[in-house]
């Protein structure tokens, strides 16, 4: 077989993958992909056992629900000490799961047209706890943080099982952890709340801080960045009963190739991310929303 063949290129056979956020949307996606694809053991998180049960029934004993939540430490510890009772390395992490938040965004116009006046924007955004404004950090960033500390010990695990080198033949990767961003973090218009505009921000610099602090050990940080994915989370975007994945979907002015992104989109990239074609990805965040990010409305 040729070093250049896909099924080489883009091969995940025997992979160890930790996933957060597997018992729904992208994560489920994520998961199924690389499991269909030879995946050896693909450990989802979530808070829900039943949504974890329903993504892992489809490839029993390959995908392994435990259920978790990314903000508490001790849930984190359970988390690693379950997994770690089943392998003995993880080749990747991706720190998937995620949450809107609440609705902070600027209140509409007023009845004769008028913008909101600084008292209105005041009162509309000060109704929101705080703790709901907190939470949406707490889930995105430092819980995406705590999930990527806790499975160190298993991602050094997998870079000390590959083999020495050999001159003129490619390594195979360096163990990776992807978190999932989103173009919110990259737009002040992305009409989701401000708290959630500013996680994926922060996630953004997450992925290139780690990645610089875990070079020098061989561990590497990468983002996905998508637009909009049919999900529980963004289906207020979508018709009722319509993913959006077929063209002229949206306008051309809101995603440039009119459609929202497909299973097949987040699987492949994924795919890549994780085989031997994205082995040389270290410190990126790849953007994968058609365009939008490109042509974003006016803001709110
Ligand atoms: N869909 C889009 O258009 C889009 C666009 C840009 C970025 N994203 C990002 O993609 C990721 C996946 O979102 P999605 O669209 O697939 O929405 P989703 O179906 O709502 O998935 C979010 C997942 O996060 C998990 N989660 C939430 N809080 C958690 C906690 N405290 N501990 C553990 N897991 C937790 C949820 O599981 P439990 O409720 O069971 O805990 C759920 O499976 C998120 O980071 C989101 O911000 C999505």
């Amino acid at each position: 077989m040729s070093h250049l063949q896909s099924s080489h290129l883009f091969s995940v056979n025997g992979l160890v993958v930790v996933l957060t956020g597997g018992g729904s949307g992208l994560g489920r996606t994520m998961a199924t992909a690389l499991a269909v694809n030879g995946a050896s053991k693909v450990f989802i998180l979530g808070r829900r056992e039943d949504a974890l049960k329903e993504t892992a029934a489809q490839h029993p004993g390959t995908i392994i629900p435990v259920p978790a939540d990314v903000t508490s430490k001790a849930s984190l510890e359970a988390a690693y000490a379950t997994i770690s009772a089943q392998t003995d390395y993880v080749n990747v992490l991706i720190a998937n799961s995620g949450i809107e938040g609440p609705a902070a965004r600027m209140p509409p116009a007023n009845a004769d047209g008028s913008p909101p006046t600084l008292a209105q924007i005041r009162d509309h955004l000060w109704a929101i706890p705080s703790e709901d404004f907190t939470k949406t950090l707490d889930v995105n960033v430092t819980g995406a943080y705590y999930t990527i500390l806790a499975f160190l010990p298993l991602l050094e695990a997998a870079n000390k099982r590959r083999p020495a080198p050999q001159k003129n033949v490619m390594s195979p990767p360096l163990a990776q952890v992807i978190i999932t961003s989103s173009i919110a973090g990259f737009s002040r218009k992305v009409p989701a709340g401000i708290s959630y505009n500013m996680s994926k921000a922060a996630v953004n610099h997450l992925v290139k801080l780690l990645s610089t602090f875990f070079s020098e050990y061989g561990i590497r940080v990468n983002g996905i960045a998508p637009g909009l994915y049919h999900s529980d989370m963004s289906s207020r975007n979508f018709a009722e009963g319509d993913k959006g994945v077929s063209d002229g979907s949206f306008s051309h002015d809101a995603i440039p190739i009119t459609r929202g992104g497909s299973d097949e989109d987040i699987a492949g990239l994924t795919l890549f991310l994780a085989s031997a074609s994205g082995g040389y990805i270290n410190g990126n965040i790849m953007l994968t929303d058609g365009g939008r990010l490109a042509v974003m409305p006016a803001a709110y």
